[in-house]
């Protein structure tokens, strides 16, 4: 069980891997800092979750805002200061970033149209990438987190592949790894770690939105040894052991949380087709 006064920040935390590390990490005692972009039904689903984290007895604040923005940010920043005077001790344990917002257009479509602009690649960029540099740094200038802390980065094997629409968010996700590498160095010396977890492919609103979703995943069941999908709960199970004293010497790794698909030659399936 968590030490007491130990919260999660979770960047992403009403959907997907975000809401499943949320249910998790609570079970275990963490109190949860969602911070999300919703409007209706989003905003329903994190009223079950609030209700979920009653239930297992943890406090909880949640943010209807763009991670994005630095003002609203300073916002989340202050309230979460606010609360942990009222709780002597308070440290944010972890943050999870498990931000899904990228614009899926070719970089350069064969209609100049359809090319993805500038403000968009920039805005992939910043929400999917830069934002984690931008909230660790508040994190620490405000002393929220210390010794034992923990930034995760969620990744995906479209970091270092190729797919139609997915230029942008494969370059953020490449951003992404580099950045937790480089804050695994710097942050190491006050016992913080950075890693990135690479997940599988996982049906989430944010895959249904990717073109040819419905073939990544007939492929991905047919590539992974287990023949089936990645869950949100694969995910959060993984990160209730990266959150543990026991696992302080991981750092600056990307650890695949996907079954072993990625690690599967597609060519030995089609072979036995
Ligand atoms: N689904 C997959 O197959 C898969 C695989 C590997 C990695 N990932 C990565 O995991 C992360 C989470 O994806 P998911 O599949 O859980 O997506 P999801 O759509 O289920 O959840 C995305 C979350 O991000 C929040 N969000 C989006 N833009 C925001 C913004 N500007 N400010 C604040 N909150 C914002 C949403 O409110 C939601 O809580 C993403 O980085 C994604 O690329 C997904």
């Amino acid at each position: 069980m968590a030490p007491a006064n130990q919260y999660v920040l979770i960047l992403g935390a009403s959907s997907g891997f975000g809401r499943a590390a949320a249910t998790a990490l609570a079970s275990q005692g963490y109190h949860i800092i969602g911070v999300h972009l919703d409007r209706a039904a989003g905003i329903k689903q994190v009223d079950e979750l609030k209700a979920e984290l009653d239930a297992l007895g943890v406090r909880h604040m949640f943010f209807n805002v763009n991670a994005a923005d630095a003002e609203r940010r300073a916002d989340v920043l202050a309230a979460v200061a606010a609360e942990f005077t009222a709780h002597p001790g308070a440290t944010i344990r972890m943050m999870l970033h498990s931000l899904a917002f990228g614009t899926l257009k070719e970089l350069v479509a064969t209609d100049m149209s359809q090319t993805i602009s500038q403000k968009s690649l920039e805005m992939t960029l910043d929400v999917m990438a830069n934002s984690i540099v931008y909230w660790t740094q508040d994190v620490l200038r405000n002393g929220l987190m210390t010794h034992g802390g923990r930034i995760v980065g969620l990744t995906s094997a479209g970091s270092a592949r190729v797919l139609p629409m997915y230029g942008a968010v494969s370059a953020a996700k490449a951003a992404l790894e580099s950045y937790c590498r480089q804050l695994a160095l710097e942050l190491g010396p006050l016992g913080i770690t950075a890693n990135t977890i690479r997940a599988g492919v996982t049906e989430t609103p944010a895959l249904s939105k990717i073109p040819g979703n419905d073939v990544i995943m007939g492929y991905a069941m047919m590539r992974n040894p287990s023949h089936r999908l990645t869950k949100p709960e694969d995910v959060a199970s993984v990160l209730t052991l990266l959150i543990r004293d026991e696992a302080q010497w991981i750092n600056g790794e990307q650890l695949g949380v996907d079954g072993g698909e990625d690690a599967v030659d597609l060519t030995w399936w089609k072979s036995e087709a």
